[in-house]
Order: C-alpha cells, then sequence, then structure tokens
C-alpha cells in the first residue's frame, strides 16, 4: 500500500487556501439488514427518529422500507443491488422500469435524494464495469422524462482501493486500468451536477500498514507534531486518515482534470469487536472513531485540501448485522443491536444535533452524600415550589415516599429538575449539594425521571433526545450559579482531553 510511504516532515507556513464551502455537511447512516432478528421498517423508522438521524442509505430500494420512511423527513439515498446492475446498464427500457417501479412510487412522500448505482462495483463486480456508466445515464434519463433530474443525484459508491499511491494525497491517481470508466464517469457526475461516492475506511488502512499508521491517526486523536504527517509537494498537514484518504480522491480526479466534484462518504466506520486478528475492533475504538468522525464531519472543518467543504459522511452502520458470514468484525460495525439498544455511548455531547447528544448519555442528578442537610432541604424545597417539579411522587403512600429521607426526596427532586432541563449543564447543582451520576437511581416501584422504566425516555430501550427547548437560558434556578456552570464545563474539558490522551 502507498500508505508505507508514510513520511515524517516539519510543517511549514501554508497559504490559506480558499473555501469552496456552500452547504454544511451531514452525518446520516448505512442500513444493513443482514440481522436475525431485522427490525420491521416501523421499528427502523422509530429508532430513526428517536436518534434524530435525518439522513439515510439503503442498500436496495425495499418498498416496505421507503413506505415507511415516507412523511418522517428523513432524506434516503437508495441503491441498485450489483445483481441488477448488468440488466439496467443493457437496457434503457429495464431501467425506466426500475425508476418507476422503485421511485416514482415513492416520492415525493418519501425524500428520495440520490440513487447509488451499484456497490464497489469495479473492485467487486468488474465484468459489469462496461456498463456501469450506461446505468447512470439510463437511470438519469428516466428522471429527467419525470422531472426528478434536479432533485436526486445519480452516483455510484466506490472503495477507496481504486485509489493507488494515496500518501501523499498530492500524488494519487486512480488505477489506470479503470479509467475508460472513470473519465467518462466523472464527465457524467460533472455534468449533472452530483458527487463522487466514496467508502473511506481508516480501519482497513490502519490494519494493512503494519504499523506504519499509528492508531491514533486512524481514530481522529491528536497526535505529537513530529508524528503529524505532511505531504511534501503541497505542505498540506494531515491529522487524520479519513481527511488523507479524500484528498487522495480530490488529487486523483484533478489528475484527471476534474476539479469541481464534490466527494460524499457513502461509508465508514469501524468495528466494535473482533477475533483475535483484529485486536484493535474494540468498543473504545469504535466509539473514538465514531464520535470524532462526526464532529470533525458535522464541525464542516473539511480537509486540508478543501477546508471548510462539506463532506457528508454515513456511518457504516445502523445495525450491526450480526447474520453476516466472515469475520467477527464483519457482524460488528452496527450502532445498535436489533432491538435498538445502543452497542456503545457515542461522545457525542457538546455536538448536540443528532444522535440525541450522546446515544444514550444516561445519566442522574442526585443529592451528595456528607452534604449539609439545610442545604438540601433548602434545594428540595426550592425544586418543589418554585422549581416546579412534581413532587407528587414523595407524599406519603406514593412510590418514590420510602425512604423517607431528606437526601432520598432531594434526589428524585433534583433529577426531575435535571431532566426536565434536558439534562443542561449547569442544572444538577443546586449550591454544591447535587451531583450527576450514571447509576439509575430508581428502586422498586419508585422509577426515576430518564430512568428506562418511565415517561418516554427509551423507546424499546432506546433513548430520545432531550428536548430542544431545554435550555437554562431565561428561567434558570438560582442554584445554577455561574461557578457551577463554569466548572462543569471545565470538567467536561478535562473529561473531552482525557478521551483524546
Ligand atoms: C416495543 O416493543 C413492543 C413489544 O416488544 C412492541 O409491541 C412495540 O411495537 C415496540 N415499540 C416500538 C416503538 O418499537
Ligand atoms: C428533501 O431533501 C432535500 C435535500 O436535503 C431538501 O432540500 C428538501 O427540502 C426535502 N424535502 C422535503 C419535502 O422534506
Ligand atoms: C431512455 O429512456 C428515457 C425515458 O426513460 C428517454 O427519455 C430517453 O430518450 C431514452 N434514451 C434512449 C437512448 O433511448
Ligand atoms: C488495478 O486494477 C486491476 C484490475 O482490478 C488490478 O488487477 C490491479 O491489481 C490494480 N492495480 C493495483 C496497483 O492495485
Ligand atoms: C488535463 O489537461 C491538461 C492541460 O489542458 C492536458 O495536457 C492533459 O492531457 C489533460 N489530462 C487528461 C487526463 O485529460
Ligand atoms: C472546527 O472548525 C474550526 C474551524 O472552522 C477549527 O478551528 C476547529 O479545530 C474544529 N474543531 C474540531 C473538533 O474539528
Ligand atoms: C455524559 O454527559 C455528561 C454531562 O453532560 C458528561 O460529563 C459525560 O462525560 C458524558 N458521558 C459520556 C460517556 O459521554
Ligand atoms: C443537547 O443538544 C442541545 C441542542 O444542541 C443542547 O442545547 C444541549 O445542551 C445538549 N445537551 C447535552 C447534555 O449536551
Ligand atoms: C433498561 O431496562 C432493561 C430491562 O428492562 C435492562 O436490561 C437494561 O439494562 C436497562 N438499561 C439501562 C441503561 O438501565
Ligand atoms: C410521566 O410524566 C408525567 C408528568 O411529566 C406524569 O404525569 C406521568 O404519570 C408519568 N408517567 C409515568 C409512566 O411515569
Ligand atoms: C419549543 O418551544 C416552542 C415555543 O416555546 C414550542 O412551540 C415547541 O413545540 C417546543 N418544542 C419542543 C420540542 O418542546
Ligand atoms: C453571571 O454571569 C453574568 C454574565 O456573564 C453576569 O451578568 C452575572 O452578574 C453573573 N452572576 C453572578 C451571580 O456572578
Amino acid at each position: 500500500m502507498a500508505t508505507q510511504r508514510l513520511m515524517v516532515l516539519i510543517f511549514l507556513h501554508l497559504l490559506p487556501l480558499v473555501a469552496i464551502a456552500d452547504q454544511d455537511a451531514f452525518v446520516g447512516v448505512n442500513i444493513g439488514t443482514q440481522l436475525s432478528n431485522m427490525p420491521n421498517p416501523t421499528q427502523v423508522v422509530a429508532l430513526l427518529k428517536s436518534q434524530q438521524i435525518r439522513h439515510v442509505r439503503l442498500y436496495d430500494a425495499d418498498q416496505a422500507m421507503l413506505t415507511a420512511l415516507a412523511g418522517s423527513g428523513i432524506r434516503v439515498t437508495v441503491s441498485v443491488p450489483n445483481q441488477q446492475l448488468l440488466a439496467i446498464g443493457q437496457s434503457n427500457a429495464t431501467a425506466a422500469n426500475w425508476v418507476a417501479r422503485n421511485i416514482l412510487a415513492h416520492v415525493p412522500a418519501t425524500n428520495i435524494t440520490a440513487i447509488s448505482v451499484g456497490s464497489e462495483v469495479l473492485t467487486s463486480i468488474p465484468n459489469a464495469a462496461p456498463v456501469l456508466v450506461s446505468a447512470l445515464q439510463y437511470i438519469h434519463s428516466a428522471l429527467i422524462a419525470a422531472r426528478l433530474d434536479s432533485r436526486i443525484k445519480v452516483s455510484t459508491a466506490h472503495s477507496s482501493s481504486i485509489i493507488l499511491d494515496s500518501f501523499p494525497p498530492s500524488q494519487a491517481f486512480f488505477n489506470r486500468t479503470w479509467d475508460p470508466v472513470m473519465i467518462p464517469l466523472l464527465k457524467f457526475l460533472q455534468s449533472t451536477g452530483s458527487y463522487l461516492m466514496l467508502n473511506v475506511y481508516p480501519y482497513y488502512d490502519y490494519m494493512q500498514s503494519h504499523d506504519a499508521i499509528p492508531l491514533d491517526y486512524a481514530l481522529f486523536r491528536p497526535l505529537p507534531p513530529n508524528k503529524e504527517a505532511v505531504d511534501s509537494n503541497t505542505l498540506l498537514h494531515y491529522t487524520n486518515v479519513f481527511d488523507a484518504i479524500i484528498d487522495a480522491g480530490y488529487f486523483a480526479m484533478t489528475y484527471l482534470n476534474f476539479t469541481n466534484i464534490p466527494i460524499v462518504v457513502t461509508e465508514s466506520g469501524w468495528p466494535s469487536k473482533g477475533d483475535a486478528n483484529e485486536p484493535d475492533a474494540t468498543l473504545d475504538n469504535a466509539n473514538t472513531y465514531n464520535s470524532n468522525l462526526i464532529k470533525h464531519v458535522l464541525n464542516n472543518t473539511g480537509t486540508p485540501k478543501h477546508p471548510g467543504m462539506a463532506v457528508s459522511t454515513f456511518i457504516y452502520e445502523l445495525y450491526n448485522e450480526d447474520s453476516k458470514s466472515g469475520a467477527i468484525s464483519e457482524k460488528n460495525w452496527g450502532l445498535f443491536d436489533g432491538n435498538g439498544r445502543p452497542i456503545y455511548i457515542l461522545h457525542l455531547t457538546g455536538s448536540g444535533t443528532m444522535l440525541a447528544n450522546d446515544t444514550t448519555n444516561q445519566t442522574y442528578c442526585v443529592a451528595k452524600e456528607g452534604v449539609d442537610r439545610k442545604m438540601l432541604q433548602a434545594a428540595l424545597d426550592w425544586a418543589c415550589g418554585p422549581g416546579k417539579v412534581d413532587c407528587s411522587a414523595l407524599v406519603q403512600g406514593a412510590p418514590c415516599y420510602q425512604p423517607d429521607t431528606v437526601s432520598a426526596h432531594a434526589t428524585y427532586a433534583f433529577d426531575a429538575y435535571y431532566h426536565r432541563m434536558g439534562m443542561a449543564e449547569g442544572t444538577c447543582d443546586f449550591n454544591g449539594v447535587a451531583s450527576v451520576t450514571t447509576t439509575d437511581p430508581s428502586h422498586g416501584s419508585c422509577i426515576f425521571p430518564g430512568s428506562n422504566g418511565s415517561n418516554g425516555t427509551f423507546i424499546n430501550g432506546t433513548s430520545l433526545a432531550p428536548s430542544s427547548n431545554s435550555t437554562t437560558s431565561g428561567k434558570s434556578s438560582p442554584f445554577d450559579s455561574n461557578y457551577s456552570v463554569s466548572f462543569l464545563r471545565l470538567i467536561a474539558v478535562l473529561v473531552l482531553s482525557l478521551v483524546f490522551l
């Protein structure tokens, strides 16, 4: 692999590059369906909504799934499965039929925004390569006939392995075997205002590099300056593998004189489990990769070659596909299991727009131990009074009356307030007598706000996003002192820095 040429050079001052940003990047998810207990389409859509996932990519154009997505507002990329590619690439009529059945039948109720015609065709079914561009053109003509061509982009997802010599990115080019396909394909993408779809897997680059690529570089963790990678031709400074691969894609297109085709990453992710040969397929690494990937993409950071230019990305993938064959890791790329339970809790606090801030950062607010009883009582009185917490569960005979202690009652009231405020920073302080915990304080029939059992916080085990109205501004509690807010921020910064260490 070209990545063996990874070089460590001195970072020099760069001329600022012109940003070509026009729109915000999004993060979507791929929905593979090889699960022993595949949820039905209604359940899938419920999970997407509860996690505020607004973009999905399907590997087919499943009728029931597209119907379930109708009216959801979720943007959908559908695919022409590889098995259907030969037929479509050889017949305009077959393509028109495919579009009529799979697209026209669903728009506009279902917001289909792109069609991926085949998946990794050049590397997985090269015999279909000669008809790939015709297939895209035929599908596109059918969209023109239906006046949908401006709303629905047509492209095809590539493996990044068609890019050779990808480090330094400035020397990258597409495997020339495929020039007869890539040149007309890029012409098509350019003339139709579409984008290059690229599957980007730093995990495999890292695995195949035999330690030439540091794990931190693959996981978007900061590297010591002397370990960062610099492209000796452009002097561009690379802090992660993901950016380097995307820039290799831009340079490979530039090499063929195409300079204005954007890239959308159709797949990227990290497995959370593997066998003995895949020691870095761990929960922690998967969490770190996907959390950092989401933050990176949503920040519209762009890449060193095109800073600020959106690189929208679909995470691979929504569910662990336990029925897939092959290595253990193949079954473990998902964010959720078939019951909609998260495989791990993403570290997204602060980025706030999807996956419920944190997939399920389920925290509770409890009274601290050993604090002044009078202060606790005052805080409890405030919460059940001016704080407008419903404390009816605390009266004699109600489920949370026992144990009848100030501390236990205060814990209930604090937690109720904290959850009503959407677990916002600074809302679990109460002049220092409260603190956040991850342990559910519910006991017996006393179910605490925010707990598993209560009040719509979970749909069958999945956390819902906190209400978007849950901020501390305006009606904030006198207990949310400026000190506690900035202190919590400091803690958050420390936690984040530890995560990155
Ligand atoms: C939750 O699970 C129950 C029983 O397993 C099922 O009937 C219900 O439809 C599920 N709800 C959602 C939103 O998935
Ligand atoms: C469909 O998605 C496109 C692209 O994101 C968006 O501009 C459009 O408003 C959406 N349409 C509906 C009906 O949601
Ligand atoms: C292919 O079909 C479309 C309608 O789907 C039509 O507009 C176009 O002219 C056809 N192209 C050819 C080459 O037959
Ligand atoms: C380029 O693609 C051809 C056809 O798939 C393949 O045989 C060849 O090994 C590739 N070249 C490199 C350097 O990967
Ligand atoms: C790209 O453009 C340059 C200058 O116009 C030309 O010399 C070169 O042949 C072109 N390359 C390709 C692959 O078309
Ligand atoms: C977000 O983008 C800004 C520039 O737009 C950059 O300075 C900052 O480092 C980025 N943050 C992350 C986490 O990538
Ligand atoms: C959950 O959220 C709290 C408060 O916002 C934060 O301190 C904590 O680090 C988060 N935990 C995880 C695992 O992200
Ligand atoms: C969740 O996201 C919202 C909206 O961005 C933000 O106001 C809120 O503080 C976030 N909550 C947490 C716990 O990060
Ligand atoms: C939620 O409840 C289920 C059983 O109802 C339990 O197995 C699971 O561990 C609970 N999850 C959390 C985060 O408390
Ligand atoms: C949910 O909370 C509401 C008030 O916010 C309360 O009236 C209702 O009883 C709660 N439901 C359950 C199942 O706890
Ligand atoms: C947020 O507040 C506005 C007005 O205050 C209200 O119309 C809207 O429904 C609220 N949204 C949520 C998610 O609570
Ligand atoms: C809290 O901060 C605001 C703005 O930063 C300031 O106006 C206010 O006086 C502060 N309150 C206290 C109690 O320090």
